[in-house]
């Protein structure tokens, strides 16, 4: 059974598709109109919906593309959408900022704008948060016709001058219904075992238990990737096991040797701990989707689904990053650089899934650049990403870690290029070396991001970006970049 709040009302349903999407639901089950589909794969914000989980901590909100999140998954959780948002016949103060700085558009990116300012009021009202910040909430909302300034006017007025809203009024009613909720799933839990439908493991053994029972089955956590599969590809998807519902994977351990990041941890929550090691990562992680994408896709979820341009793969295996692999027989170790096998293929044995991913903490003397190229600065899939990491001495290179995620059938080391940078100062012979290796390294193909020629020319280019910047060079970034939002999720 499923069971959440849509407002301030618990629904249960008992039979769902497992492949049902909340956008769906919401429109055709509820009537919910005003969430919007626009194109339906996580890209336009017309869908944005705000889900709010419950810890100790209080209330999170975060906004969510309800387009390709699957409806089981915000099982114990409450879904807030536009209609809620009104407290009788008043605005809420991010509708009304937005009618009186006119920012209000048309019905299809309207609904998801004021979406994606409530989950930022929620979690910083009161605040006068810079204008990167309200940005970067918005990075996710397209509007293809007129602009976005009243908007964000709208927001910092809205923001500067807020009050008590209802959601804060009623934010005590509102835990202690999540916490009959999840009272209420503990004795639930095997019956969530049945055959078929969109299964909910409490934990990673359960987990291991219903792959091996459900070898068909496909592993959802936020569902980003798969559920384009579902909208795009109108597949059918009769069995998901939700690896969100296992507690023991949203766990991120910080050792003397290690960032451990638990399957179902996403790109926001890990933000933080990533970051406080390597903020060089700071452009990457913040172009890393939109903020509803890192809010619900994971960091392994980015690894798994194998794609040969996911962002995080060329970072962690630059950063030398270690997977453990997890089925009903056991775990084992497995360097995430011997994970990809070929494109959309890797090394998981049948019942196997990742169970987490091990960083290694910040070694010394680490010279590190990750450079994402996509068309769009934000919420823009990567032509190619290139990530360097450097052990340097001085001004010379002692070894190196290059990996590249657009240039190849998968993400993976370029060991000619790393070969050519290795102990030897990083001046215009090496580069020019480097530039040579890297271009027998790779044979990028053309696609509909860019061409083989454009993916290989800008390859070496990197390598001159790289070397500006090891030189001293002033940032050769283009934005400025904030990073705040990865932790206040
Ligand atoms: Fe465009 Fe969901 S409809 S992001
Ligand atoms: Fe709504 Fe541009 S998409 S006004």
């Amino acid at each position: 059974m499923i069971r959440f709040l849509l407002g301030d009302r618990e629904l249960q349903l008992e039979a769902i598709a497992a492949d049902t999407t909340l956008l769906n639901f919401l429109r055709e089950d509820c009537a919910r109109t005003g969430t919007k589909e626009g194109c339906a794969s996580g890209d336009c914000g017309a869908c944005t919906v705000v889900v709010a989980t419950a810890d100790d901590g209080g209330l999170h909100y975060a906004p969510v593309n309800a387009c390709i999140t699957p409806l089981g998954s915000v099982h114990g959780k409450q879904v807030i959408t536009v209609e809620d948002l009104a407290d009788g016949d008043a605005l809420h103060p991010v509708q009304q900022a937005l009618v009186d700085c006119h920012g209000s558009q048309c019905g299809f990116c309207t609904p998801g704008f004021v979406m994606s300012l409530f989950a930022l009021y929620r979690q910083r009202a009161g605040e006068q948060p810079a204008r990167d910040v309200i940005l970067e909430a918005l990075g996710g909302n397209l509007c293809r016709c007129t602009g976005y300034i009243p908007i964000v006017a709208a927001a910092e007025r809205a923001l500067r001058d807020a009050t008590a809203d209802a959601f804060s009024r009623g934010e005590a009613d509102t835990r202690a219904a999540l916490a009959r909720i999840s009272a209420g799933s503990e004795s639930a839990a095997s019956a969530d075992a049945a055959p078929g439908g969109f299964l909910r493991p409490a934990n990673s053994n359960a987990l291991a238990q219903l792959l091996g029972a459900h070898p068909h089955a496909r592993l959802v956590a936020g569902g980003t990737d798969l559920m384009l599969e579902v909208t795009q590809q109108l597949e059918s998807l009769p069995v998901l096991i939700d690896v969100s519902a296992a507690a023991d994977l949203h766990e991120m351990r910080v050792s003397d040797q290690f960032i451990s990041v638990g399957a179902a941890v996403t790109h926001r929550a890990a933000a933080a701990a990533v970051l406080a090691d390597y903020p060089e990562l700071d452009e990457l992680i913040e172009r890393f989707g939109s903020l509803q994408i890192r809010s619900t896709g994971t960091v392994v979820g980015n690894i798994a689904n194998a794609s040969p341009i996911g962002d995080w793969p060329p970072v962690l295996i630059a950063l030398g990053a270690v997977l453990t692999l997890k089925s009903a027989s056991g775990e084992r170790d497995l360097p995430l650089e011997e994970f990809f096998l070929d494109y959309r293929k890797t090394a998981l044995a049948p019942g196997e899934f990742i169970r987490s991913v091990r960083i290694p903490r910040r070694p010394p003397h680490l010279f590190l650049r990750a450079y994402k190229i996509s068309k769009r600065y934000e919420d823009d899939i990567s032509s190619l990403c290139g990530v360097f990491a450097l052990q340097t001495q001085g001004n010379e290179v002692r070894s190196a870690r290059v990996a590249f995620g657009g240039m190849a059938a998968v993400v993976r080391r370029a060991d000619g290029c790393e070969a050519a940078l290795t102990a030897r100062a990083l001046d215009d012979a090496a580069i020019a070396d480097a530039a040579a290796a890297l271009s027998a390294d790779f044979a990028p193909i053309s696609d509909a991001r860019a061409s083989s020629g454009y993916r290989a020319a800008v390859a070496a280019n990197l390598l001159r970006r790289l070397q500006l910047e090891f030189a001293g060079a002033a940032s050769t970034r283009a934005h400025a970049v904030h990073h705040a939002g990865a932790a206040h999720g």
